[in-house]
């Protein structure tokens, strides 16, 4: 939650950190603000509402210099208002700060700044008094920075900056990473913020405290000087843009045909061993949060059939409840795409002190779940921007059906068979299935309940669709499982009700008989699967590919979940109260 981008070099600062303002927008949006260097003093301002409320302000205009920091904001502490936006300064004005994460002490650290006057309501005003104090006492403003950020208990990235234009950023918990340009540095929550300019990154372990000035000095607070190796990322700047489409999300929709091709490109040795580690340890739990957690159900399915063996799936926020069961024989295998959700990184914590082997899927490569597992395997989809995940689950998902063909040990057919796939996949996001799937959104945008059916591995494809339909149209999706519609559920169907009905060939017989049975109830069915039935009122036709079927399945109902959040005026890209990366618990 929450974005941070700061510079210094020779461009014009209020420029560079909008534009990287503008791409950590899905990490927050209620409010913004920047400061930047002038003279003779740090020249702040701050907008609520989205990044152009901040952009086409009169305030932004005026500002000129070279060397600034900013902040988008998802609110913790403190309601959304322009006091409470970062960035927060010192009372003399010399320090501003932005951060991210929550300060757990703030209010023993607040209690101990009575000397202070804080305009804020947020943690954060700490940090900026602290440096303050720090500095009255007679230090230097980095070594008042390096005493404040010791201070902190709790998750932060911080980027504090001086009038004289030194900064420093720090991170325990948090996203922060470095951009290393020409004469100029990035220090940012997130790559696409300075992607545009630089591809020359270094990412900051805990604990790690830069020094921004006339050059670049790293040290770790816990182990002292440290050197952080300067890697090269391959993702273009192009694939933070939303080129021609409306939306990220649907730009992000239609990129599968190739963002699957690359998750194919993974090195066959890396899938082989997940499939030995799989095979070797005794019990293996999945673990992931939202729409990762679905790709970890279908896994479960997918590993202990082929496996045959006690494979789990567990949300990360429930995994304390299991950590018991966790040993040096079990393999956590953790899911994520930005590999900084906090519940996550609190599951593989709880999991490596009882000393089992972690093994990461995540998209984002030197994220804190890539350096905490023992190997990853990356999805290599790109940024995903859209605050909905798509091409990172369908990514998840073909790196789970590789594995378990791998299981199988034949890895080779399993390529060949998602690499056909692909070929509906292209299909699937075409502008005629686009067009097709409007007339549905016509007729359930004034929905208020719609329901989701399915079995086995249709029964994830159901939980992923009710929660992409839910977070960006805001209509009331529920995943039923067919098996137990009968067993109570099926008392929620009146004439009208809207019923996705997910099938394949493991599970038509079955399936199509309970889609028989809400229809005679009344409801309208949408039947998702290889071939048509007389029990439904619309069909999405998806070709049957045995363990793909739930990559292909799940692009309907994205491109369903997009249409409907725009027929209905909402903004499919930043869903209210959401943020991309849930990084607080
Ligand atoms: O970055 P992660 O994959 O760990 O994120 C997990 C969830 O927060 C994420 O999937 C969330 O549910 C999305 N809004 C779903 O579209």
């Amino acid at each position: 939650m929450c974005g941070i981008i700061a510079y210094s070099g020779r461009k014009e600062a209020p420029e560079v950190l909008l534009n990287g303002l503008r791409r950590l927008e899905y990490r927050g949006y209620d409010s913004s603000g920047i400061a930047v260097v002038g003279n003779p003093s740090i020249k702040v301002v701050k907008a609520v509402g989205k990044v152009d409320a901040l952009g086409n302000s009169q305030g932004f205009s005026g500002l000129r210099g070279n060397t600034g920091i900013a902040h988008t904001r998802w609110a913790t502490h403190g309601g959304v208002t322009q006091e409470n936006a970062h960035p927060h300064m010192s009372s003399d004005g010399a320090v501003a700060v932005v951060h991210n994460g929550i300060i757990e002490n703030f209010r023993e650290l607040k209690a101990a700044l009575k000397e202070y006057v804080f305009y804020s309501e947020t943690d954060t005003e700490v940090i900026p008094k602290l440096i303050e104090q720090g500095m009255r006492e007679g230090k230097t403003f980095v070594d008042a920075a390096r005493d404040a950020v010791a201070r902190i208990e709790g998750r932060y990235a911080v980027v504090a900056l001086h009038k004289d234009g030194t900064m420093v950023a720090a991170r325990n918990g948090s996203p922060l990473v470095l951009g290393v340009g020409d004469g100029e540095y990035f220090a940012a929550s997130d790559i696409p913020a300075f992607m545009q300019y630089t591809k020359r990154v270094v990412y900051l372990g805990d604990y790690d405290f830069a020094v921004i000035g006339k050059g670049l000095h790293i040290e770790n607070l816990q182990t002292g000087p440290v050197t952080r190796d300067v890697s090269t990322i391959e993702w273009d700047a192009q694939s933070a843009e939303k080129g021609v489409f409306e939306h990220y999300m649907l730009k992000e929709i239609a990129e599968q045909y190739e963002t699957l091709s690359r998750t194919l490109e993974q090195d066959p040795s890396v899938i082989t061993r997940l499939a030995t580690d799989v095979r070797n340890a005794e019990s293996v739990v999945l673990v992931a949060a939202g729409t990762a957690y679905h790709a970890c159900i279908s896994g479960r399915l997918l590993f202990s059939r082929i496996a045959d063996k006690n494979v789990a799936s567990v949300r990360s926020s429930e995994f304390e409840n299991v950590a018991h069961l966790i040993d040096a024989d079990t393999l956590v295998l953790a899911v994520s795409q930005s590999g900084e959700t906090a519940d996550t990184l609190e599951a593989v914590r709880m999991a490596k002190d009882a000393e089992a082997k972690v093994v990461a899927i995540v998209n984002v490569a030197g994220s804190t779940l890539h350096r905490e597992s023992s190997y990853a395997l990356f999805t290599n989809c790109g940024p995903e921007i859209g605050v909905a995940s798509t091409k990172a689950y369908t990514a998840q998902l073909a790196l789970m059906v590789l594995t378990a063909y791998a299981l199988e040990g034949k890895l080779d057919e399993g390529r060949r068979v998602l690499d056909s796939a692909r070929n509906d996949v292209y299909n699937l996001t075409a502008v005629s299935t686009r067009e097709h799937l409007k007339e549905l959104a016509e007729t359930l945008k004034s929905m208020e309940h719609v329901f989701t059916i399915g079995r086995q591995l249709e029964y994830a494809t159901a939980k992923e669709a009710a929660l992409k339909i839910k977070e960006v149209s805001y209509i009331h999706v529920e995943a039923l499982q067919a098996g137990e519609l009968k067993h109570g559920t099926i008392a929620l169907i009146e004439k009208g009700t809207p019923c996705i009905v997910f099938f394949s060939a493991a599970n038509k017989r079955e399936t199509l008989s309970n889609a028989h049975e809400v229809r005679a109830r009344g409801a309208y069915v949408v039947g998702v699967g290889p071939e048509k039935d007389e029990a439904f009122d619309y069909f999405i036709k998806v070709p049957e590919t045995g363990l793909c079927n739930p990559i292909l399945q799940i692009i309907p109902m994205q491109v369903l979940a997009y249409q409907l959040a725009v027929l209905r005026g909402k903004d499919p890209d930043r869903p209210r109260n959401l943020a991309k990366s849930v990084t607080v618990k």
